[in-house]
């Protein structure tokens, strides 16, 4: 099969109707991550992505849908504290977990009776949501446990020969995935942080709660427990108290010829002044923006990626910490 990266214009939607249609998948930008998009409604399509990507079955994928969708036809229970964060956040890169009607493939939640439904900031992703007319469910368009892509040259990367055709949106701007909430319960609980914060949460609602999974737990989101958006290199991860350690490390590999590179934000950069620096940037969001991108960066010139946790550990960062920790995981 052909991989072709196309322009979002009328003649790439019309053929991205065609192919979602007919049961393929089509990978999409947005504003956290580009996605690997297929008809939610077509179990055989559902299927298909997890395939493609070589995704555990039982870790369930998000849907997505045009602003104007009514997300009442695939969800029972939307609590008001809900209402009020949709209307502030979307769309935007806020995912809600909600009781789901059984309406789209049990195959979309791999059998758990919620839905996690997403409204995706992106231009072109809303204009292909429009086109298509479809709930969409799409993970990261990305090789399962590599590093999420947040441009289209990544998943070509990833899935030349696998896709027929990759919309180009550009460089997604909010660089991680999005914060999923549950919102099931009384309270809502985020399961994974993204760039709509706790703190954010609880300004708008007054109450957030956070899930911490447990030793020997069962995962209420299923992909927190597996290795993740790891470059294809050795990695190692350090604390920010932990410069001279890293340090000592980049000086180890450079003499034995190991190719190494430090993984840093700015000030982290201008402290250590090595050579091989990754350079994550200064502003929280700017961060965000980078990982990804600096990660598939490394992974391109580096033999080992040394990760220097960022100071700043609140707000966004804590989102950059989960996917840097996972990413250097062993
Ligand atoms: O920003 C994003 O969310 C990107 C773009 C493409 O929209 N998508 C994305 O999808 O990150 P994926 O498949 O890589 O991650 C989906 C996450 C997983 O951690 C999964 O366990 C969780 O959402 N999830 C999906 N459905 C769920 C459900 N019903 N209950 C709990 N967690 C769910
Ligand atoms: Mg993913």
């Amino acid at each position: 099969m052909q991989t072709s990266i196309l322009p979002i214009d009328e003649n790439s939607l019309k053929i991205s109707k065609q192919l979602i249609l007919s049961g393929k998948a089509v990978a999409i930008p947005t504003e956290t991550v580009y996605g690997l998009g297929a008809n939610a409604f077509d179990t055989r399509a559902v299927e298909r992505i997890f395939e493609i990507k070589g995704r555990p079955n039982d870790n369930p994928l998000i849907v997505h849908v045009h602003r104007d969708y009514d997300i009442q036809e695939l969800v029972s229970f939307v609590p008001e504290y809900a209402k009020i964060l949709a209307e502030k956040f979307l769309p935007g890169p806020l995912t809600m977990v909600y009781k789901s009607k059984g309406k789209v493939s049990p195959a979309v939640s791999c059998g758990l009776d919620t839905l996690a439904i997403r409204v995706p900031a992106h231009e072109g992703a809303q204009k292909f949501l429009k086109y298509v007319n479809l709930p969409i469910a799409a993970p990261s368009a990305n090789i399962s446990k590599h590093v999420s892509p947040v441009t289209a040259e990544h998943v070509f990367a990833d899935l030349n020969g696998k896709v027929d055709v990759i919309l180009d949106g550009g460089k997604s701007v909010g660089g991680i995935e999005s914060t999923v909430l549950d919102c099931t319960g009384e309270i809502p609980v985020v399961l994974r942080s993204g760039l709509i914060t706790r703190e954010l949460i609880e300004e708008t609602i007054g109450r957030c709660d956070e899930y911490v999974l447990k030793d020997g737990e069962k995962a209420r989101s299923p992909g927190m427990k597996y290795k993740h958006y790891s470059p294809n290199c050795s990695t190692e991860l350090f604390d920010c108290n932990e410069i001279e350690k890293a340090l000592e490390l980049y000086a180890n590999c450079i003499s034995v010829g190991i190719k190494a590179y430090i993984l840093c934000d700015d000030e982290t950069a201008r402290a250590v002044r090595v050579k091989n620096v990754l350079n994550l940037g200064s502003d929280e969001n700017e961060i965000a923006s980078n990982l990804y991108l600096k990660l598939r960066e490394g992974e391109e010139v580096a033999q080992m990626i040394i990760a220097v946790s960022p100071r700043k550990q609140s707000g966004i960062m804590k989102g950059v910490m989960n996917r840097l920790t996972k990413a250097c995981k062993k």
